[in-house]
């Protein structure tokens, strides 16, 4: 197969570095859920070498995941553990949860069940950052984030750009705490919250 790639993921992945080089400085064990293409995984295992990066995603994402790790000999990047969100996770305790661009394409209730993952899998004092656009009181933050949400829902009506107060409800409700609301490039965010 060839290897898969994403564009968007060349073009954040350094603004993403910046947030999580200082987010992530004590941490020491991540998972990330829906590692996609790993691109992110690859780079971000590359250049936070004191950290474990453990990729996770559907079996469908596996082959290509497993091309882009191939590439690259880095013993601090882990190869794929298979983490549905309809399913129970297969992993210990980590110390920090990462995700990108991943709760505005599960339906609602799977992004309730990745909250209960996160409560159940982060250890207390961890952090969990998630990446993507957020809505502000049902408001989009720009055009293109309303143009995205009509076409997220022209593929599956179950998708759409999450309100960031309905986030921080589910991650209140397992004991996280909104610490940092970081702007990123193209009208993204990069929410982290702590585990206390
Ligand atoms: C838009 S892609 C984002 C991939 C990558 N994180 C990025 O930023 O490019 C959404 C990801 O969510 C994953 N995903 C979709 N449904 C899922 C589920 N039920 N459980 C876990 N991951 C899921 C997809 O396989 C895919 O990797």
């Amino acid at each position: 197969m060839t290897k898969p790639f994403s564009q968007s993921c060349e073009n954040n992945k350094h603004a993403i570095l910046t947030v999580l080089t200082r987010e992530l400085m004590q941490s020491q064990r991540i998972l990330e859920v829906g590692t996609g293409t790993a691109q992110h995984a690859v780079y971000f295992a590359d250049k936070l070498a004191h950290l474990t990066w453990q990729t996770s995603d559907l079996a469908c994402n596996h082959a290509g995941i497993h091309h882009w790790l191939d590439s690259v000999s880095l013993d601090n990047l882990k190869r794929p553990l298979l983490l549905d969100l309809n399913q129970p996770w297969p992993i210990e305790k980590v110390d920090g949860i990462f995700t990108a661009n991943t709760l505005h394409i599960v339906s609602w209730p799977l992004v309730s069940n990745f909250f209960h993952g996160v409560g159940k899998h982060l250890s207390s004092g961890g952090k969990l950052c998630i990446y993507g656009p957020f809505n502000y009181l049902g408001q989009f933050t720009c055009q293109s984030n309303a143009d995205f949400d009509v076409w997220l829902k022209d593929i599956d009506v179950e998708r759409g750009i999450r309100d960031i107060e309905a986030i921080n409800q589910l991650a209140n409700a397992q004991g996280l705490t909104l610490m940092n609301d970081h702007t990123m490039p193209a009208n993204n965010r990069l929410l982290v919250f702590v585990k206390f």
